[in-house]
């Protein structure tokens, strides 16, 4: 049994909240301490998820002897600064996604943790889903011949409203960096690095980027088709085709779900799991596996990929057109 890694969370919001709910279903971590800009902010999130230590301020969490690691759960724009205060006072670090705004800021921050010889991760929490541990095994054995195609979309609609995250500019507002990462990631994930790219990117009515397409082309011949919008709840499905056969995974493909894998002649197989919501905890069980182990990152999500897919996502956000406003 790997010994629980006693978790400090700097943020108190949505998805910290669920990072905490989630930890209460494992014995391989627990949430020992929160962070907050206030100590009633701070109150509130220890008494609903019974946690003892709370601070009013990220330094005081991230100098806490007791945290073990620290979960960064704050905005994107302030995921270098939150991670950098996290690695000064010696603690490994989860990073929520997008990792950070830029490809140079993620460099940066992957450099610091690899200087301090410091464990660091991206909290992209789908690659640990065990329908995505499956597909990957699946792929791997070579089931699905040479990949071809890699389709992935994630639209939500959100209320149009310019003081919410995703699309107040200050808040790192983006389509891209908050729904956008899951479908580039996993074609990161199956077929790594594009070579070749085409992006259509518009603005929402903040002006932040609110729908992209992609096209990318890889070194192998396969391609990938992916689209993110914040502006509509799309299928949010994703497909896996290649030579012999294809996977087709239900929506939503990011979080726990089933998938059918359909080879070339029509037979199907189906895949189903049986996984509690939200499945935040997988990710927790690979931090704690990595850190007992000694590892200073996770070879399921690799610091380079990373850092290359946050060059990917600045690639395509560069595309951003200035007009129209949808
Ligand atoms: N893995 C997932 O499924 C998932 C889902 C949603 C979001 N995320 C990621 O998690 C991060 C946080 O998202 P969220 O939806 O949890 O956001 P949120 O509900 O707005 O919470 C963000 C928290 O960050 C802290 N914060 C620090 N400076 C802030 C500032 N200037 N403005 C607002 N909040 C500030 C606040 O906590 P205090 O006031 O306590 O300091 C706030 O509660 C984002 O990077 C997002 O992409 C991941």
């Amino acid at each position: 049994m790997t010994r629980a890694v006693r978790w400090g969370v700097m943020g108190t919001g949505k998805i910290a909240a669920t990072f905490a709910r989630d930890l209460q279903l494992i014995e391989e971590g627990d949430v020992v301490a929160v962070g907050s800009r206030r100590q009633s902010s701070a109150e509130r999130f220890g008494d609903e998820f019974g946690v003892a230590r709370r601070y009013d301020s990220y330094e005081a969490l991230a100098a806490d002897s007791n945290v073990d690691a620290v979960y960064v759960a704050t905005p994107h724009p302030l995921h270098l600064e939150n991670a950098t205060l996290a690695l000064a006072h010696d603690k490994p670090v989860l990073v929520e996604k997008a990792f950070t705004m830029t490809g140079a800021q993620a460099r940066e921050l992957v450099a610091l943790a690899r200087s301090k010889k410091l464990f660091m991760m991206e909290a992209m929490w789908t690659r640990f889903l065990p329908h995505v541990v499956a597909l990957r095994d699946i792929v791997a054995r070579g089931k699905l011949g040479d990949l071809v195609m890699v389709e992935a979309d994630h639209g939500k609609w959100f209320a149009p409203d310019p003081d919410f995250r995703l699309f107040a500019p200050e808040l790192g507002g983006s389509a891209m960096l908050d729904l956008g990462v899951y479908p580039v990631s996993f074609a990161s994930m199956l077929l790594g690095p594009p070579s070749r790219m085409v992006a259509m990117v518009d603005p929402a009515f903040t002006g932040v980027d609110g729908q992209a397409s992609m096209i990318f082309g890889y070194e192998s011949g396969a391609q990938a088709l992916l689209t993110c919008t914040s502006r509509a709840r799309s299928a949010t499905r994703a497909c896996i085709t290649g030579t012999e056969a294809r996977i087709e995974i239900d929506a939503d493909f990011y979080a726990p779900t089933s998938f059918r894998l359909i080879t070339r002649a029509g037979e199907v197989t189906d895949y189903r799991f049986d996984v509690a919501p939200r499945g935040l905890r997988f990710q927790a069980i690979e931090v704690a596996r990595c850190l007992e182990a000694g590892l200073l990152e996770s070879p399921v999500m690799p610091l380079d990929e990373t850092v290359a897919i946050m060059e990917t996502m600045e690639r395509v956000m560069a595309t951003l057109e200035p007009s129209p406003v949808l």
